[in-house]
């Protein structure tokens, strides 16, 4: 009698074989993705955004822009949309050393004053208060803002807010009050604007829906 074959997937030989060839497939594609992430995420150069080369992430003097975000049909997610048209904040144009400095100032706020304590910075943090990632855009900031603080601009109203929360309300939770400076409050406007115009592939989803004024017909609208 012919003596049975045993079958592969009791051979040994097999096994080593597959965890190779496993192995190597999965590190080459790690690679790659690693260096495709990387390129993804490199922030862009003034340069570049000037001459209206579209990254991710924009250079600091996006801030210098008017930042909307609109639904693309194609993508089927909310992407941010940068200018042409200029929005410079505090009534004058940054330059990009100027832009730079501040965003790190709101960076560095952002982390003395641990704002991840409480909220989502594009995604990383807590959940006891609102997503910050798009908080520039949150239309609140258009008109109730302004008039409850009796600033005329946005940027002015969230300054006033980031200095006083206490005073202003607008969630069942408070933001309590952290001691924020003037200086510092402007560095993270500039921190939170700049966050805004980041292509995060729409997250936090549906961020126009969730937004007050959108509900009672707001801009924000698709
Ligand atoms: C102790 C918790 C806590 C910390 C820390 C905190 N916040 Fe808040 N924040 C809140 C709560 C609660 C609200 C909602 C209350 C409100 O809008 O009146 C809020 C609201 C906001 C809003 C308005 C969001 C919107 O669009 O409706 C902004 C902007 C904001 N915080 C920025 C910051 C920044 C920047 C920091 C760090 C410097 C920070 N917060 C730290 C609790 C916190």
């Amino acid at each position: 009698m012919a003596e049975k074959k045993p079958s592969v997937w009791t051979s040994i030989s097999f096994w080593r074989r597959s965890a190779a060839w496993v192995t190597g497939l999965a590190t080459v594609l790690l690679i790659w993705l690693t260096f495709d992430t990387m390129a993804q995420i490199r922030m862009g150069t003034d340069e570049e955004l000037a001459q209206g080369v579209k990254r991710r992430i924009p250079a600091p003097t996006v801030v210098n822009y008017k930042i909307d975000y609109k639904y693309d049909e194609k993508r089927g997610v909310e992407v941010p949309v940068i200018g042409p048209e200029k929005q410079p904040l505090f009534g004058k144009e940054m330059s990009p050393k100027e832009a730079a400095a501040m965003l790190h100032l709101g960076k560095l706020t952002s982390q003395a004053k641990n704002c991840m304590d409480c909220h989502t910075l594009l995604g990383n943090g807590a959940y006891y208060a609102p997503d910050l990632t798009k908080a520039w855009l949150d239309p609140m900031w258009n008109q109730t803002m302004p008039a409850m603080t009796g600033k005329k601009t946005k940027e002015e109203a969230m300054v006033e807010f980031l200095m006083h929360p206490e005073k202003y309300p607008t969630h069942a939770r408070m933001m309590p009050n952290l001691g924020i400076t003037e200086e510092e409050a402007k560095g993270l406007v500039v921190f939170l604007k700049h966050m805004s115009s980041i292509d995060t592939n729409g997250f936090p989803r549906g961020f126009s829906k969730t937004t007050k004024e959108f509900e009672t017909g707001g801009t924000y609208a698709k």
